[in-house]
């Protein structure tokens, strides 16, 4: 092992093409992310950032250590972190939250049930995403504006365990705030004496984070949703692991449910169970029923 100011000096390790297939298909297996050749400087560049760390000095090396039992578990979830696109914001794709809330005034003025609403944010990445549904769905309620109260909740599941400790905070630097209206801003946060904005608690006990890789949604115990919004998740995935997991995506919508993917996330896909939503600046569909 060499010290590490030696190590920070050596240029970025060179990565033979078996250690590079080697990588590229752990990644794939576990996590569904494809590394193309055109992000392979990527891979090299994050994965010697971390072996500097821990002072290892070749790519097989650190590949046994990351795939060595109990310890290789642990050492897995901190290289994923480092490898996984957590890039989001509030409203990232305003219009997807506009039909999102349009379809929850119409649902429930016309519920008969009293079923509370439940929405999932598959991929949430650090919550941006599960609070704007989260202000979605309470303000749809108030437009609905019924006499009798219609709770809601939302479950919040991604991969990376760090990115829902951010989530689960419920706390924001104001810059990330931009997208918020105003008027949103002031019902839905409060500023901290830290300087951060923070989801007001009656959002916050309505939601679920929960660590859920998207490969294992066969086994999810999540049923009977509202609302399933996946986006800027599924272009990691190869073309026909997207449509396996937007099949059992389908399969968890309640009737009439709404399914709402990244425009040009996955193209020519059709499930015989759902309708299109007639707006042409989403991809959004609801299941019949
Ligand atoms: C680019 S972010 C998108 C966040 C949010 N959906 C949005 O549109 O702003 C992608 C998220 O997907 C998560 N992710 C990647 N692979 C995953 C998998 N196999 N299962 C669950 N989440 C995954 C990443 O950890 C990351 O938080």
């Amino acid at each position: 092992m060499q010290s590490g100011s030696a190590w920070a000096l050596q240029p970025l390790a060179e990565m033979t093409e078996d250690e590079f297939n080697d990588w590229q298909s752990l990644l794939e297996t576990r996590s569904g992310m494809v590394v193309s050749e055109q992000r392979r400087m990527f891979l090299q560049v994050n994965l010697t950032a971390r072996m500097r760390e821990l002072g290892v000095s070749d790519y097989s090396s650190y590949y046994q250590k990351v795939t060595d039992g109990a310890c290789g578990a642990v050492e897995w979830v901190v290289l994923l972190d480092r490898l996984a696109v957590q890039e989001t914001q509030f409203f990232r794709h305003a219009a997807s939250f506009e039909v999102v809330t349009d379809f929850l005034v119409n649902k429930i003025a016309n519920d008969q049930t009293g079923k509370p609403l439940s929405l999932w944010s598959v991929g949430c990445s650090s919550g941006e995403e599960v609070w704007s549904l989260a202000i979605c769905a309470a303000e749809a309620i108030r437009t609905a504006n019924k006499n009798k109260s219609v709770e809601f909740g939302v479950i919040a599941t991604d991969i990376s365990h760090s990115a829902l400790r951010k989530g689960r905070q419920a706390k924001y630097d104001p810059k990330r705030l931009d997208r918020v209206p105003v008027e949103l801003l002031e019902r839905y946060f409060t500023m901290q004496s830290d300087g951060l904005y923070r989801v007001v608690d009656r959002l916050v006990k309505r939601s679920c984070f929960t660590r859920l890789n998207m490969l294992d949604l066969a086994h999810a115990p999540i049923f009977g949703m509202d609302v399933i919004f996946c986006q800027n998740v599924l272009i990691y995935f190869r073309r026909w692991q997207r449509r396996e997991i937007l099949n059992r995506l389908v399969a968890r919508l309640a009737p009439g449910g709404m399914l709402v993917i990244g425009v040009g996330e996955v193209a020519g896909w059709q499930h015989p169970d759902l309708e299109p939503v007639a707006d042409e600046r989403v991809l959004a569909f609801t299941r019949k029923g």
